[in-house]
């Protein structure tokens, strides 16, 4: 059993997709261990993407991860951080599979609908980062 840090980011939030996210989270198999609404800061954004501070994007994505309403929430299953980010497709939408969350529906390689941890160890930090074990069923 692993466990992921999945968000429906700010545009998936304001274009009404929660739905469907969550549809998809229920029929992949995965279990949602944990699950709420949250707007960030900017300061929680950036604490949030610090692994990114240097790239050229951080002051933009960060602006945008505070910009509104997102919902966090740790997936739990057998390979979840791999099962999350098959589903969700490639960072850039342009280059995301068929059928995948941000083909589907994301319109910029920065508002891409979803985020997804991308290593045990980040899974980690970052499940750590919005909830404690106590918001956890399992
Ligand atoms: P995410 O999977 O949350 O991880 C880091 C985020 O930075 C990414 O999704 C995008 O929202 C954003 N991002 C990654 N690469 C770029 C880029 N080249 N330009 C703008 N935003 C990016």
């Amino acid at each position: 059993m692993q466990k992921t840090l999945a968000i429906i980011k700010p545009d998936g939030v304001a274009r009404g997709l929660i739905g469907e996210v969550i549809k998809r989270i229920e029929e992949s198999g995965l279990e949602i261990s944990a699950m709420k609404m949250i707007s960030m800061t900017k300061v929680q954004a950036q604490g949030f993407y610090a692994v990114h501070r240097d790239k050229p994007f951080f002051d933009s994505l960060t602006d945008f991860m505070s910009s509104g309403p997102a919902v966090v929430m740790v997936l739990k299953g057998e390979n979840a951080i791999g099962k999350w980010r098959e589903m969700m497709g490639a960072t850039n939408y342009k280059e995301a599979a068929d059928g995948t969350i941000r083909c589907d529906f994301a319109t910029d390689i920065e508002k891409n609908v979803v985020h997804g941890s991308d290593a045990p160890e980040t899974a980690a930090f970052e499940i750590g980062y919005f909830f404690n074990a106590f918001e956890q069923v399992a």
